[in-house]
């Protein structure tokens, strides 16, 4: 049999899907209303340990009501990584806000260490907020990302957003089912230690809605106002009354019945995410040119993206190596291009994203899909493993 394409991540349809979503059709409830998006909500409320939870069209829906719902506006300040999909970046933009990026940890994830030192040495508190003296801006939230499923050290990013009268808002989009393990929060699902914390449940994401995300907060007032946005802010339902202006966000009732039948095979997909990891971690342990990232110990991981590493960072051979798989139907990709470097970002600061920049030129996301088999792990390994003997 000719070499079928291994796909990076793709979904996993194996539970109630259809029955779920047949049900939304016989009951000729599809759009933005429905018994569905509620389910949805609570049995997600429940598994993260949350009071309410807020089901929308996207995760950048979510992380754009959030940013709304904080009052962030023109101008204002919000501390972003560099290294991360683009869409946090977007939904900063999105309310004419101003993003400052951060370097990455050794994980990926935003330098802690960096944003003390920016607070610290580049701006003072006063009358309850926090101003950079060069802009004279307020600083008035944090954006963490949970990268690939690894975890920002929150411990460290919450000490710093009480001290300087920050919001934070969790990126959780990549990290759903991830539980921090050590530390103050030791117990909690990233995504639930910030004000509110943003899940995402696009088709690559390990439980998917097709499109959709969601939003959580243990402040259920803030769950509350940011369903009212995402509903374009309408008071009732016969007279169309508005106090103010909001957004078509809101989940359809079709995504939802996705969403609570994937949502029964989460800690499924859990198990077979990390198996799956360990057996390439354990067929690429001789790998000399390169191998596979490691995530934190500060969590357990929900294992959602592999990273393939080169040992030397270096974007030319990283390229080849994309075009080595690529050519044997395995498909990998680069990380996102650095958001500090993009066109339209150019024009704000960023501090020194030399770590960042590294994990750029070394690292390759590999096939990680719940319903990847042996033999393609396999496949995948050889080709690894055989781009080394031809490098
Ligand atoms: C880090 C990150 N943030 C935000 C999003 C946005 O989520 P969505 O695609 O549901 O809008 C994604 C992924 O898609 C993501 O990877």
């Amino acid at each position: 049999m000719p070499n079928t394409t291994i796909c990076l991540s793709v979904p996993n349809f194996s539970g109630n899907e259809k029955k779920y979503v047949n049900e939304a059709i016989d009951a000729e409830w599809v759009s933005t209303a429905g018994a569905f998006i509620s389910r949805f909500e609570e049995e997600m409320a429940k598994t993260l340990e949350v009071p309410q939870a807020c089901a929308c069209q996207s995760g950048t829906a979510g992380l754009h009501l959030c940013l709304r719902h904080f009052g962030v506006g023109a101008g204002d300040i919000v501390l972003v990584p560099t290294l991360t999909f683009i869409a946090p970046i977007n939904a900063v933009m999105y309310q004419a806000a101003t993003p400052v990026f951060f370097d990455c940890d050794s994980h990926m994830c935003m330098d802690a260490g960096q944003v003390e030192e920016y607070l610290s040495r580049e701006c003072r508190v006063e009358d309850g907020k926090t101003v950079e003296i060069s802009s004279g801006k307020t600083v008035k939230a944090m954006l963490p990302v949970h990268v690939f499923g690894d975890h920002c050290d929150m411990d460290r990013l919450m000490d710093l957003a009480e001290a300087y009268h920050l919001y934070v808002i969790e990126d959780a989009t990549e990290s759903v089912g991830g539980v921090f393990s050590k530390g103050r929060y030791a117990g909690l699902h990233t995504g639930t230690v910030g004000h509110a914390g943003v899940l995402s449940f696009n088709g690559n994401k390990i439980i998917t809605t097709g499109g959709g995300g969601m939003v959580i907060s243990r402040d259920a007032a803030a769950i509350e106002h940011i369903r009212y946005l995402s509903q374009q802010a309408k008071n009732d339902t016969l007279y169309f009354v508005h106090e103010e202006y909001g957004y078509n966000y809101r989940m359809t009732n079709l995504q939802a019945a996705l969403g609570l039948a994937q949502l029964e095979e989460l800690g499924g997909f859990l198990e077979t995410k990390r198996r799956n990891y360990d057996q390439y971690c354990k067929k690429l342990a001789d790998c000399h040119y390169g191998g596979i990232l490691p995530f934190g110990s500060g969590a357990v991981s929900n294992h959602w993206f592999y990273s393939f590493s080169l040992r030397q960072p270096d974007s030319a051979r990283r390229d080849r190596l994309i075009r080595h798989m690529t050519g044997r139907n395995i498909q990998v990709r680069p990380i996102w291009k650095l958001n500090h470097t993009q066109t339209p970002f150019r024009r704000f600061r960023a501090m020194d994203c030399g770590t960042a920049q590294r994990f750029y030129d070394s690292v390759v996301n590999i096939p990680c899909s719940t319903n990847l088999t042996d033999a393609q792990i396999n496949r995948v390994c050889q080709a690894l493993l055989a781009f080394e003997a031809e490098s």
